[in-house]
């Protein structure tokens, strides 16, 4: 059984009025370049174009060989690990599921061990429901759909119905929502409750991750978010970049021709505009921000450079330490 609700999430409002996060900054320095942040996640994956666009990207070689392959053989080689955090009955609750096989692969194996298996995928994209229901589905796990912002939980789990624990997958969507969607998981989450969280850690070649963000493919999908703006492809250059303060790679177009309504906020020619930031970690700042809130089970690939944990919720936060660019309020420059 799916079930959508109406989409009514702050994301789809503000979508109208999209330009006013260019009012409520000033361009900061970057590598020395005069830089926009206009990288709410939720203004990347609006629409069927820039679904199609991601899923285009999702299957193409050097994105899903560095970080899907890489994390779906993190859970698979993980299973047991992951499984014994669950008890008979679970409702799993994937943040943002996307095409959602990473948490149909978790589900499937649970169900397989005998629980009972609810899997919720929510996501802002119908289109992206519409595959991960299907997904769901054909492995025999009974799936329902969620159209919510999953930053918003109270809202997601008045449509999670299912008795039993909740596992919250939220996987590498970390790397786009960073500390705060961890303090926000704890803070619904019961004891007997479980999280699952990955990412991408900086361990291998930065130039070699940069790379991977590179390419047309990527281009395409990262422009989706500016057609809105009114800017034409051949009007910025698309270049990703490392950003060292915030341990972040960064999608950024240098926009060479400014459309009227960017210029009347201070948009000025040759200024840089980042619509996308994916935090990677060291190890140490990923362990850091997750054992704040949550005591479990890390796994770390050092061959993929790719990282996993699952565990419990703490309930003594306050005496934790938390590495600096692991801070919520460091982590990214949104306006
Ligand atoms: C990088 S993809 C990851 C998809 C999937 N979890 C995976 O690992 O393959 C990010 C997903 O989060 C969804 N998303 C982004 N912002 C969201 C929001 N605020 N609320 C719900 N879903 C969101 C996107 O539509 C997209 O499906």
């Amino acid at each position: 059984m799916a079930r959508l609700r109406s989409q009514s999430t702050d994301i789809h409002k503000c979508a109208t009025g999209v330009l006013a996060v260019f009012d409520r900054q000033e361009p900061v320095a970057v590598n020395g370049r005069r830089t926009w942040y206009f990288d709410d996640p939720g203004l990347q994956y609006r629409g069927d174009a820039q679904a199609n666009a991601y899923l285009a990207l999702n299957h193409s070689e050097e994105y899903a060989g560095g970080m899907h392959d890489a994390e779906t053989a993190c859970i698979r080689g993980n299973l047991d690990t992951i499984l014994a955090h669950m008890g008979p009955k679970v409702s799993v609750i994937d943040l943002g599921c996307g095409e959602g096989r990473k948490s149909r692969d978790i589900a499937n194996a649970a169900q397989e061990g005998g629980r009972s298996v609810i899997l919720y995928a929510v996501d802002i994209n119908e289109r992206f429901l519409e595959i991960a229901l299907r997904n769901g589905t054909e492995s025999g796990v009974r799936t329902v759909t969620v159209l919510e912002d999953l930053t918003d939980l109270e809202a997601v789990l008045r449509m999670v119905d299912g008795d039993g624990d909740r596992f919250f997958n939220v996987g590498a969507n970390f790397s786009l929502f960073g500390p705060e969607i961890l303090r926000k998981v704890h803070g619904v989450m019961s004891g007997s409750d479980a999280i699952y969280v990955s990412v991408q850690l900086n361990l291998r070649d930065i130039g070699e991750i940069v790379r991977q963000y590179s390419n047309p493919t990527n281009r395409d999908f990262a422009f989706g978010a500016l057609a809105g703006l009114g800017i034409e492809l051949d009007d910025v250059v698309f270049s990703p970049r490392f950003n060292p303060v915030e341990s972040s790679v960064e999608a950024v177009f240098t926009i060479l021709n400014v459309p009227k309504p960017l210029s009347e906020r201070g948009v000025r020619a040759g200024d840089d505009i980042v619509v996308g930031a994916s935090f990677k970690p060291s190890l140490e700042v990923f362990a850091s921000a997750v054992e704040k809130y949550f005591s479990g089970d890390f796994f770390v690939d050092q061959s993929t450079g790719f990282a996993g944990f699952v565990g419990r919720k703490r309930f003594n936060i306050g005496d934790k330490e938390v590495l600096r660019n692991a801070e919520a309020g460091s982590f990214k420059k949104h306006p």
